[in-house]
């Protein structure tokens, strides 16, 4: 695996792959790559012929200036990782090379970047990560990009984006990964003390206990949500969002009588998580009550 700094590099390493017709695929972090990294770099292994992985800590998309100062910078752990996933390429820029002195455009998706994640932290959140995930498409070019579903308003704004822009790469969603307990894996999980991460665990409980009752059949949001709440009150977590919408307009539901994507959001400790799990509506059966089919549905996991 190399490793390139320029956009000029990178073109040119990537070259000959193109000419000769092989897959590009393009995995965009941030560094400090885990498990759920690893996971989509190890679909754009089995799906290309040239993996790109582009490391870089995006200044424009941070809020907060202490967030941007705190987030874990691990280069040389994330090159061993991307070179085992089976990665040919780390992208790993200066902030120079991807905002050069000059640099004045935005790319901003509207609407969709105004809900959840938009709301708790302003949209121009969204507007950094769509300006830096079209410079990263149009630096690789890549055949497919991979997002997990952990941010899946990110996937969905990306997705809107390559739409509307008529760039031309597939975007390929990976599901989330968590660990033995269900926390998401996440490159903040490292700032939580023992007693943080213990009470994290809440989190993927709470979107389990609206999952289960969506699997009974359960439909009403105020029901669904109350669930999901009470798991995160009995530890004493006060979400800064939990709530279910509709999974493609993002758009409030009252009814789970089509996918929802019930998405929250909250701090531990000093430490913000986020975390998703989209409910389905169980299918009505022509007789209205097969329960083999029901019982089978119920098994499947979201
Ligand atoms: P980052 O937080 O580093 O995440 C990179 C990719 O890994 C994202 O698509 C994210 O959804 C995915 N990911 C993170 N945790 C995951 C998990 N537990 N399971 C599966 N996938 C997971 O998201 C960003 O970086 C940035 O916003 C970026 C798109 C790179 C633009 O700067």
């Amino acid at each position: 695996m190399r490793t390139l700094r320029t956009v000029a590099e990178l073109r040119a390493e990537l070259a000959p792959a193109r000419a000769a017709g092989s897959t590009i695929g393009l995995v965009p972090t941030m560094g400090a790559l885990h498990a759920g990294h690893e996971s989509l770099i190890a679909r754009a292994r089995e799906q290309c012929g040239q993996v790109v992985v582009s490391l870089f800590v995006n200044p424009t998309q941070f809020n907060q200036s202490a967030d941007l100062e705190h987030y874990p910078r691990t280069e040389r752990h994330d090159a061993t990782l991307a070179a085992a996933g089976g990665a040919d390429v780390l992208f790993a820029p200066s902030p120079r090379e991807v905002y050069p002195p000059g640099f004045s455009t935005q790319v901003r998706v509207l609407d969709l970047t105004e809900r959840l994640e938009g709301a708790a932290r302003g949209a121009e959140h969204f507007h950094g990560v769509t300006t830096v995930v079209t410079k990263l498409l149009c630096m690789t070019a890549p055949d497919v990009a991979y997002f997990g579903q952990k941010d899946a308003q990110q996937v969905m704004v990306i997705r809107r984006l390559v739409t509307d822009l008529n760039i031309p790469v597939r975007i390929e969603v990976c599901p989330t990964v968590r660990e033995f307990d269900g926390l998401a894996l996440s490159s903040r999980n490292v700032h939580l003390d023992r007693s943080e991460r213990e009470r994290a665990t809440a989190l993927y409980r709470a979107l389990q206990s609206a999952s289960d009752l969506a699997k009974e059949g359960e439909q009403s949001a105020a029901v669904l949500v109350r669930s999901a709440a009470e798991q995160l009150r009995s530890v004493g977590i006060t979400p800064e969002y939990l709530t279910l919408l509709d999974a493609h307009s993002l758009q409030p539901l009252s009814t789970l009588d089509r996918p929802g994507l019930m998405a929250l959001a909250a701090h531990i400790g000093k430490t913000r998580l986020i975390d998703n799990v989209v409910l389905h509506p169980l299918p009505t059966s022509p007789s209205g009550s097969d329960q083999t089919e029901r019982e089978a549905l119920a098994r499947c996991t979201v």
